[in-house]
């Protein structure tokens, strides 16, 4: 692949939510110096990237996608050295770490939106989206009113607390306010958002999750004038910074990757996607439809198709990344129990591109309904602290009281820990482990690997080649059922495999990877 930085080719990543993961203070809130006491937990674990949510001096409105100040840590997780620290500790462990870019709204304390409500005009003026009148309301977007002394209502991204940056328009309707993403009135913001890039970068970040990736340029439909301002940011790192990576939020492969040069793109819960069909789907009584669902009996055919075009859409030009879970869906475990998880744990680890692992779901971690945190709402249930063992108090997360802590831990004496897994060889934690180990051995799994189905039954029978000589084939049922493919020498297997007399018969919730 033309530009794409090695290192990738061989990446699984693991999201850690810093407020959730491991707190070294005893405050109730996770922090870099936790995270840099699990760094040897991560790569044990086989995880050799990470993506570390927001971290910024923000209100946490938004748990941190209100960005207040992009060039320094929230005290609540460290200073700048210890996010410098964390860099270096984990390139010792051949750890590569991205951070989260907010680059489509900041939150509205941040200095620069501050200095934009003022009714004088400043260097800011232009950097948030603006109407000339307080009493505008245009159709379309959000506006607030009321809340500055400029003479105008200012368009949003998201939250209430989150005004939109200005890349400007795309096609203009009203001339009066909008202005075009080529106006040189707005192009500071692009300049500055890759100067927040470029700061992390030099101190040792290796790249950037990147938040709403396709929100930047309005009115664009199409999002030509959107991904024309990525290609350049595309080209910068290309110059400067050639290993460093960009991965979108964005649920479009062959338009971030093709058009606006990301070099992953994420592949999220949406209708219609792998996901949906693989772990979430549902019929209208709420009865499982997902693949991996051992009840379902459904054909992979609906679960690859989309899929497979845009892995042959973006062949050469970049990555999809499937998801085990983020901080914005409820845990896979919700929705797939412990012996269908496993087979899509499989399959997660054997698809091409870089795969990702939200932290906990490799141990199987609840979602946990209960009052919203920091704008999450429904999403709070996931972002519970990561569960270390069961000994020490709050599983290990922290030493404050429990009333103190970010999120309460999950109480339940049977929920999953970290510890326990790891003593367990039957454990989901160890098929993970043993499922990692595998991919960083086998060049075939890797991102770059091809792919191609082999067999796809109507009864729920998968197989697929990766690369040259490896097969996965599965049979996610709570029954027998038979594959046309021969087995050649197994280097995984979960559930079981006979072959007699040219048959091979799979026992129910089978998975198994082969090389011939
Ligand atoms: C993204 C983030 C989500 C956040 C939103 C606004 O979707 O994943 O957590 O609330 O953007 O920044």
């Amino acid at each position: 692949m033309q530009n794409m930085p090695k290192w990738l080719n061989d990446a699984i990543f693991y999201q850690v939510y810093p407020q959730s993961f491991c707190d070294s203070n005893g405050d109730g809130v996770g922090d870099f110096n936790g995270l840099i006491s699990k760094l040897d937990y991560i790569k044990q674990t086989g995880f050799n990237a990470l993506w570390i949510n927001p971290c910024f001096v923000s209100p946490f409105k938004d748990a941190g996608y209100d960005v207040q100040d992009y060039f320094k840590i929230a005290p609540r997780y460290g200073t700048n050295e210890d996010a410098y620290r964390l860099f270096d500790e984990a390139h010792k462990r051949g750890i590569h770490v991205l951070l989260d870019l907010v680059p489509g709204h900041t939150s509205d304390k941040c200095r620069w939106f501050k200095q934009s409500a003022k009714p004088e005009r400043n260097r800011y003026s232009d950097r948030y989206i603006w109407t000339n009148s307080g009493w505008a309301r245009p159709e379309g977007y959000n506006w607030v009113t009321g809340n500055a002394d400029r003479d105008g209502t200012y368009m949003l991204n998201f939250f209430l607390n989150q005004p939109a940056l200005n890349y400007g328009f795309n096609n203009i309707t009203d001339q009066s306010w909008q202005i075009s993403y080529k106006d040189k009135r707005v192009k500071p913001t692009l300049n500055a958002m890759m100067r927040v890039m470029r700061f992390w970068l030099d101190h040792g970040a290796d790249g950037f999750r990147v938040d709403m990736a396709d929100s930047l340029v309005k009115n664009d439909p199409e999002k030509t004038a959107t991904a024309s301002l990525w290609r350049k940011v595309r080209k910068m790192l290309n110059a400067h910074y050639p290993e460093a990576v960009l991965v979108s939020e964005w649920c479009n492969a062959p338009v971030a990757i093709n058009k606006a040069g990301f070099h992953c793109d994420f592949l999220l819960h949406h209708n219609d996607k792998l996901t949906d069909y693989a772990f979430y789907r549902h019929d209208e009584t709420g009865v499982s439809t997902a693949y991996f669902c051992k009840i379902a009996h459904v054909s992979a055919y609906n679960m690859l198709r989309r899929y497979s075009e845009e892995l042959q859409s973006t062949k050469n030009n970049g990555y999809i990344c499937v998801i085990s879970g983020n901080h914005d869906v409820i845990r896979l475990s919700s929705f797939l129990d412990e012996s269908e998880r496993k087979l899509a744990f499989v399959f997660l680890l054997t698809l091409p591109g870089a795969p990702f692992i939200y932290y906990g779901d490799e141990i199987g971690m609840r979602y946990i309904p209960q009052r919203s945190k920091e704008g999450g709402f429904h999403r709070t249930g996931s972002r519970t602290p990561m569960q270390w063992n069961r000994e020490e108090p709050n599983c290990g997360f922290s030493t404050a009281p429990a009333s103190k802590l970010y999120l309460d831990v999950d109480r339940d004496p049977d929920s999953p820990c970290v510890e326990q897994q790891m003593k367990d060889g039957a454990s989901l934690w160890s098929l993970v482990h043993s499922l990692t180990v595998l991919r960083h051995a086998h060049a075939d799994l890797q991102a770059d690997g091809e792919f191609s189905v082999v067999e796809c039954s109507d009864g729920g029978v998968l197989c697929y080649r990766r690369g040259e000589h490896t097969f996965v084939l599965f049979n996610p049922t709570d029954t027998e059922q038979v594959s046309t493919v021969c087995i050649g020498k197994k280097l995984f297997e979960l559930g079981g495999v006979a072959e007699k007399n040219g048959v091979t018969t799979l026992a129910p919730q089978t998975a198994v990877i082969f090389e011939k």
